[in-house]
């Protein structure tokens, strides 16, 4: 049923709950799991030596977050590919959960920027509200 899971994460708390829910489902379905990291678009008009840099420094950040993730999967024998993206996350989770055509997308309610009080934060708002596969949204606080 679960034959393709998309797991986008920013490398957060909430997120890496997700990752237990991620295992979990992905050993009982046997699933191909996508690991997707989105990272800001850096604009042109930024002087091309700093932007280097900037683009460098977010490529480096964002293959620590899907290292730590792919590691875990590894761990449990389940079969993954990671993707990584510049752009907004809602729009590359969106896209790619189409073009992978995935059974699953399993994410955090919140990510690294959650203000106390508010259940979803936009990337996961904007992702339950278009996405047409079922999401499994893991939220934040104690227990499991
Ligand atoms: N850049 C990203 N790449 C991949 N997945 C992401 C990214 N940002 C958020 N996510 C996913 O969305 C979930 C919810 O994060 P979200 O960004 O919506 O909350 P937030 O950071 O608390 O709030 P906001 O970003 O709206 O200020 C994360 O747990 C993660 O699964
Ligand atoms: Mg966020």
């Amino acid at each position: 049923m679960y034959e393709k899971i998309l797991y986008p994460t920013d490398g957060s708390e909430c997120s890496k709950r997700a990752l237990k829910h991620v295992v979990e489902i992905a050993k009982k379905f046997n699933s191909k799991v996508f690991i997707l990291h989105a990272f800001p678009f850096i604009p042109e008009y930024i002087g091309s030596e700093y932007r280097e840099k900037i683009v460098s420094q977010s490529t480096l950040e964002s293959e620590r977050i899907t290292k730590e993730a792919a590691a875990v999967l590894e761990e449990n024998g389940i079969e993954y590919e990671v993707e990584i993206i510049e752009g907004p996350a809602h729009k590359a989770i969106l896209n790619v959960a189409d073009v992978r055509d995935v059974d699953l997308i399993i994410m955090g309610s919140r990510g690294v920027s959650a203000i106390a009080g508010v259940l979803l934060g936009s990337v996961s708002q904007r992702v339950v509200t278009h996405s047409r596969c079922p999401v499994l949204v893991v939220r934040e606080g104690k227990g499991e």
